[in-house]
């Protein structure tokens, strides 16, 4: 199977022997700790999965700044976007301490991980700014991971983790969260090698599941993992238990057994665009997977980026031997009506629009809201249904 990501085996930051873990929760329990934001809360999770690998923590601001600017850490590791700890009171939190983080997404406020606590660093508004642009391509804070990002205070706490559970992902999402390690071990039972990975933070129309199924075919794969996002994401995006639902209905129904698995991951959508596509090709080649399927406006929101500027950052900022993983690049997708099947629009250059059955995400969400099923040629009807009934239940 594929290598991780800059070591030989996944790094799970999760503390898996339950006697440790118990011992741990309990010392945290009289440590000094700190709610942390969303962001820093699903940066354990993933961390604690092993789809971080080879990250062991938070990063300090010379790493952060490093990272924004150049997709490598101080240390010359590739990664294409921060992974911090950014807190707006930093006070009882001493250097070369323990500090335990609660997490602010379950009530209660449980501690979700332990970190040992290597600088706190004050950012200037410049380089939360720098920061941000570099990652988001904009400072409007009207772009909801801008919005995040700049929103957690500027007191940069750094350091190794160590962490208890994987929030609420793993109970409310028990047949569809899945950590890295989980996944490796999942695909190794079913003797998958070549295996493509479709990010997903949508439920899955008709162009999304012939993605799948072209990529499939045009390499030859033994399977694809489709793996959705289970985090926060911004208001009018499908809620993940609905997606997962109308996802595992097309997947049942449409494709043949034990060729899709249907799994996902605990982490907040950043909206990032092009930087979140080669993070996303990061941690699929952590889960195992060979490629990753980037299409048209990957993790974008808005018109912040161009169509295929997720595509080209690949050949402009990622160094040929940075990851194993390969991008299988997806031009707009959509079902030819002279064709009577889903194409790529490149693989269909004597079209004209009109040929193509063509809805806005604005128009599909009018017409489920009202009761209308959008055309099979768009959605299965099987999908419909369930984006029907959830849009009636608002
Ligand atoms: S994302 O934010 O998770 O990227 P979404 O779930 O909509 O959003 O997209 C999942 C993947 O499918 C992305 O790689 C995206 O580029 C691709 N994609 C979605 N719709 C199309 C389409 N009509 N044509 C080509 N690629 C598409």
């Amino acid at each position: 199977m594929i290598k991780p990501h800059g070591a030989e085996q996944l790094m799970p930051l999760y503390v898996a022997d339950q006697q440790q873990r118990e011992a741990l929760q309990a010392q945290a329990e009289s440590m000094p700790s700190k709610i942390v934001s969303s962001a820093t809360a699903t940066n354990a999770v993933m961390l604690a999965g092993g789809y971080f690998t080879p990250l062991t923590g938070y990063m300090n601001v010379a790493d952060a700044m490093s990272v924004a600017d150049t997709l490598h850490t101080a240390d010359g590791v590739f990664w294409p976007v921060p992974v911090m700890n950014l807190l707006s009171d930093a006070s009882g939190v001493v250097v070369g301490e323990q500090l335990a983080l609660r997490d602010p997404n379950v009530s209660g406020n449980p501690v979700l991980a332990v970190m040992t606590v290597n600088a706190i660093e004050t950012l200037s508004d410049d380089q939360i700014n720098h920061i941000a642009e570099q990652v988001f391509g904009t400072l409007d804070g009207q772009h909801p991971g801008v919005a995040a990002f700049t929103g957690q205070g500027n007191i940069a706490v750094s350091g190794p983790i160590q962490v208890l559970n994987f929030s609420y992902f793993a109970t409310d999402f028990p047949d569809t969260f899945r950590t890295a390690v989980q996944i490796r071990d999942e695909m190794a039972t079913l003797g998958w090698e070549k295996v493509v990975a479709f990010q997903t933070r949508n439920p899955m129309h008709r162009a999304h599941e012939e993605l799948c199924r072209m990529a499939m075919q045009d390499l030859q794969a033994d399977g694809c993992l489709v793996h959705m996002l289970l985090g926060k994401l911004k208001a009018g995006d499908i809620p993940a238990d609905v997606r997962d639902n109308a996802i595992r209905t097309m997947v049942d129904v449409y494709f043949e057994p034990n060729t899709v698995l249907v799994t996902g991951y605990g982490f907040d959508m950043l909206y990032a665009g092009p930087r979140e596509a080669v993070l996303h090709a990061v941690f699929r080649q952590n889960c195992g997977c060979t490629h990753l399927i980037v299409g048209r406006d990957h993790a974008g929101v808005g018109d912040y980026y161009g169509a295929f500027d997720a595509q080209t950052i690949f050949d402009e900022k990622v160094p040929a031997d940075a990851l194993l993983i390969d991008i299988y690049r997806a031009d707009h997708t959509a079902y030819s009506k002279k064709l009577d099947k889903v194409v790529m629009m490149k693989d269909a250059p004597d079209h004209s629009k009109d040929d193509f059955v063509l809805l806005s995400g604005t128009a599909v969400r009018e017409m489920l809201g009202n009761g209308i099923a959008p055309p099979p040629e768009f959605s299965r009807p099987e999908v419909a249904k369930i984006l029907m009934d959830y849009y009636r239940s608002l």
